[in-house]
């Protein structure tokens, strides 16, 4: 199964590509959290993209294609992979049919995850992640069982230098005007399948599953 996430910031992306990765079996590559990482480490890379992150710019395609086309090189994503935050803008829709064409395959879906602004923004002013293993929280919707702490470790929860409220306006305003237009291209591919992000997690988890289903 190869297959990409596609919504807003706050859609959930994050957290549906996680269980879905695990119960596909298939690796999660997301975007977010390999530019985060190498922020935190301090590389190269991550000098690269920290100031398009803090304001919620998109960081330039150059850099992100290099990146993608190196992970989906790795052994592990042979076999398939849950894209989570890339492409993001139609150039790299484009980046992307030429990097698997080169590797003998193609996609198999696109899921759009569908949520309403207001939603997105109480969504993200709430969250918290785990720096160990990525799960992300959210203070009212999905608290951790001790406030502050990640189940998993028990390390200390912290929350995203980009979710301040008006990075998350500016987020979306980039997302409207640069990732939006992927639906159309990604309907226009035959691989598009929407469902709403509203509602509990596992609710959304069982849509998300139905629609990949139908179109595998
Ligand atoms: P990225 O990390 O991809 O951020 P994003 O797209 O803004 O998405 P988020 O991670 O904010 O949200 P999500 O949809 O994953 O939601 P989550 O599951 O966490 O990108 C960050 C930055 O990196 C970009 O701004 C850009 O600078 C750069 N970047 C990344 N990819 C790039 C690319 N391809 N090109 C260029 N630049 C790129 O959930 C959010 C909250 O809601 C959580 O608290 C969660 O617990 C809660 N929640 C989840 N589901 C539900 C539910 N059903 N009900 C209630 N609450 C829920
Ligand atoms: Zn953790």
């Amino acid at each position: 199964m190869r297959a990409v996430l596609v919504g807003p910031p706050g859609a959930g992306k994050g957290t549906q590509a996680q269980i879905l990765a695990e119960e596909l079996s298939i690796p999660k590559v997301s975007t977010g959290d390999i530019f985060r990482a190498n922020v935190s480490g301090g590389t190269e890379l991550g000098k690269k993209a920290k100031e398009f992150m803090d304001r919620g710019d998109l960081v330039p395609d150059e850099v992100t294609n290099a990146m993608v086309k190196d992970r989906l090189a790795q052994d592990d994503a042979a076999g398939g992979f849950l894209l989570d935050g890339f492409p993001r803008n139609v150039p790299q829709a484009e980046t992307l049919q030429g990097m698997l064409a080169d590797l003998g395959t193609q996609l198999d879906v696109v899921l759009e995850l569908r949520v309403d602004e207001e939603e997105v923004v109480k969504r993200l002013s709430g969250r918290r992640s785990c720096p160990e293993c990525g799960r992300v929280y959210h203070v009212e919707y999905d608290a951790p069982k001790v406030e502050g702490t990640c189940d998993n470790e028990g390390a200390a929860l912290y929350q995203r230098e980009d979710d301040r409220e008006e990075t998350i306006r500016h987020r979306l305003k980039v997302y409207r005007e640069q990732t939006a237009p992927l639906v159309e291209f990604y309907t226009g591919e035959g691989l598009l399948a929407t469902i709403a992000a509203t509602g509990p997690v596992a609710e959304v988890t069982a849509r998300a599953k139905a629609a990949i289903e139908e179109k595998r």
